[in-house]
């Protein structure tokens, strides 16, 4: 399946794995890669400019295929090296860059020179207006569903990816929500050019997650619900660092699941095996081209 995705970034399938703190490792990003998708291996997750370098150079021992790398511009207890990252992201040679939180625009210019793709990650039509008109190659919209930062527009997707098809020039993808063919060929209806999926690769062989996370998704319905919540209004960063600062590693590396928050989204609904990174594309473009030629092409004759 060729798209203005597929042909932008060098892959064969129309698929993207979203930078995933303390989950995107190169074990992952070369799965999804060596599959035919984009993998993305998530720069903030190495502790410094030179670990995302052997990172990088780990995941090239991996797969010779595209690589992406994940930035992350989120307000941190430290600002980390930016600079530094982005210049392991150009000397490892990485064509593609997700970035994410906050807007590029002063990393673009070098990013561009060294001939990087910059997609950028928008949980709104105004927002992803804002990074076309800086000079992003694209965008993955992040409707509401998503795992993660959702944003505060609280848009779902079935109205977000229609709105970025009316407004965008530059190519987009639909990320949250994203699990199997289905989804894939409803992105590629609403106007999107692939999918980007976070939870759905958690729940994968490669994943170098703890077995209790993977589970966890498993075992979790539709119906999960956050903490924050609880607390509502009331909610401090005070209130809840216990929660959240630093418990990454421990939940996703040593499986305990109590520690404190840690992110899938709504979409574990609709998982219920753990395949390999090379079954699970291929199977959603098997269901997607079934959909396509047989259930469509039947309603539309
Ligand atoms: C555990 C986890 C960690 C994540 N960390 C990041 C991150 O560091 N940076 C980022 O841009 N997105 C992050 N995301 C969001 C994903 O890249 C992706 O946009 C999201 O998972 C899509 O929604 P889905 O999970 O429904 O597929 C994370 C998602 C998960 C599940």
């Amino acid at each position: 399946m060729k798209t203005k995705i597929t042909e932008m970034f060098g892959i064969e399938h129309p698929i993207i794995q979203g930078g995933m703190h303390f989950v995107g490792f190169a074990e992952l990003a070369a799965a999804v890669s060596e599959a035919g998708g984009l993998g993305i291996i998530t720069g903030l997750t190495q502790r410094s400019p030179a670990d995302l370098a052997n990172e990088i150079a780990r995941c090239r021992t991996l797969t010779a295929k595209p690589i992406g790398v994940n930035l992350t511009f989120l307000p941190t207890v430290t600002t980390p090296d930016y600079p530094g990252y982005i210049r392991a992201i150009i000397d490892g040679e990485v064509k593609v860059v997700e970035t994410a939180g906050n807007n590029p625009q002063q990393w673009l210019p070098m990013l561009h020179e060294a001939g990087i793709k910059v997609i950028h990650k928008c949980t709104s039509v105004r927002h992803a207006l804002k990074a076309q008109s800086i000079g992003c190659d694209a965008i993955s919209v992040d409707g509401f569903e998503c795992a993660g930062h959702p944003g505060e527009d609280d848009i779902p997707n079935f109205i977000l990816l229609p709105r970025a098809a009316d407004e965008l020039k530059i190519p987009f993808v639909a990320s949250g929500g994203m699990a199997d063919g289905r989804s894939l060929v409803a992105a590629l209806a609403l106007g999107a050019e692939g999918i980007n999926m976070g939870t759905r690769f958690m729940a994968t062989k490669e994943a170098p997650i703890h077995d209790n996370v993977k589970q966890a998704i498993l075992d979790a319905s539709e119906r999960v619900v956050a903490k924050e919540k609880e607390l509502g209004s009331k909610i401090t960063f005070a209130g809840i660092a216990e929660d959240v600062v630093g418990v990454y590693p421990k939940i996703m590396l040593e499986g305990q699941m109590e520690l404190g928050a840690w992110s899938c989204g709504l979409v574990a609904g609709l998982i219920h095996d753990i395949p390999s990174c090379k079954e699970l594309i291929d199977r959603i473009m098997r269901e997607a081209d079934t959909i396509i030629r047989d259930r469509l092409a039947r309603l539309a004759g």
